[in-house]
């Protein structure tokens, strides 16, 4: 399927879904004009992070080669009812898992939607050893993708905060000082080597070794990521020693905390409370009405602050993987 090329969801025919031809839906590949519609479907099914029909955009073009990412829609006339997306992990890492995520209108569901995105975008991923899939709080999501065969590896816990009703205070600390991500300027190499230091890039197989002009396109030129809003601490000796990232949405006020981290050497001190109660001073001063976020469940030191700060835990959004030529109860297409 090239883009452009539409094919019919041929629905659920066992099911006895006798829609005439023209009521069926059309499935071809993610194109730029879709991005706003897509953006709003993401916005009810993938509650726990943010993307706008920009970062949809950037997302599509920004990653290496070896991610063959790729996405499609599912229309029914103009409308987009469902939407599919597949890439290998490219960002350290084992490589030659593929991951996949697909989402159906619940008012759309059960006619076949989501099964005809699904093969295709494992057909797409011809070649991976593993699939892997997430499913947030969802147990249409969590029977589709059982169904297929898949085991949990993985969980986060995702929390919701409204910055206006943070009332932690702020810690003077000696010796440290904070910078807006935007006053690092051109500091790409320092804040390249910090997310390597503080685990943000994991290590992963040779193929899979991020570098820093990828890590520069796909993370710091992400057209989410508020760099007034995300912020730097550096120590006495200008050294960045952690750090707050936000990635936001002015449109619909909401914010993501993509990634708050100190150099290991330095944790247990208050620096990644300094700089996240800034963060999200700025969002409640910016409208901002909710920032989410997600936490490895044993991460408890980070879970307690959460508390404190004031995010309530929402719900378990949970990893699953399976070896790419299982066989599902369900047979996947073969594109
Ligand atoms: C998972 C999801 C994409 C499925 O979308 P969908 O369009 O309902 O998918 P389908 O219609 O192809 O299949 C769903 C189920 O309905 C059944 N079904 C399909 N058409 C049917 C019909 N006309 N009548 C009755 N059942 C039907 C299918 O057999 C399938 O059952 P299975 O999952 O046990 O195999 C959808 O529930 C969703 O968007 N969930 C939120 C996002 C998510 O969690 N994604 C999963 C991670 S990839």
């Amino acid at each position: 399927m090239r883009p452009g090329d539409a094919v019919e969801v041929r629905g659920n025919e066992r099911a006895g879904d006798a829609r005439p031809d023209a009521l069926r839906p059309l499935m071809r590949r993610f194109e730029s004009d879709d991005a706003e519609q897509a953006a709003r479907l993401l916005d009810v099914l993938s509650p726990a992070s943010v993307q706008t029909a920009e970062s949809l955009r950037h997302r599509q073009v920004s990653e290496p080669e070896r991610a063959r990412r790729r996405s499609w829609v599912a229309l029914e006339g103009v409308e987009l009812v469902g939407f599919a997306t597949a890439y290998l992990h490219w960002f350290g890492g084992e490589a030659g898992k593929g991951r996949i995520w697909v989402g159906v209108r619940e008012d759309r569901r059960r006619r076949g939607i989501g099964t005809a995105l699904w093969d295709a975008a494992v057909a797409h991923l011809r070649g991976a050893r593993k699939h892997t899939v997430e499913v947030d709080d969802d147990p249409a999501g969590l029977s589709f993708v059982e169904r297929r065969a898949f085991t949990q590896y993985d969980s986060e816990v995702i929390s919701r905060l409204d910055p206006r009703e943070c009332e932690l205070g702020p810690e003077a600390h000696e010796g440290s000082r904070l910078l807006r991500l935007r006053e690092m300027g051109g500091r790409h190499r320092e804040l390249f080597e910090f997310y390597a230091s503080a685990g943000g890039i994991p290590p992963g197989d040779p193929e899979n070794r991020v570098t820093p002009e990828e890590w520069r396109r796909f993370v710091l030129a992400n057209p989410l990521l508020d760099d007034e809003a995300s912020v730097v601490v550096v120590d006495a000796e200008d050294q960045v020693v952690s750090l707050s990232r936000l990635l936001v949405d002015h449109v619909r006020a909401r914010a993501e905390n993509e990634w708050t981290a100190t150099l290991p050497h330095l944790r247990g001190r208050g620096l990644a409370r300094l700089a996240k109660l800034d963060s999200i001073s700025w969002a409640a001063e910016h409208g901002i009405i909710e920032i989410v976020t997600g936490n490895d469940p044993d991460n408890l030191p980070m879970r307690g602050l959460n508390r404190r700060l004031g995010y309530r835990e929402l719900y378990i959004r949970r990893d699953f993987e399976r070896p790419a030529e299982t066989r599902s109860q369900v047979p996947d297409g073969q594109g």
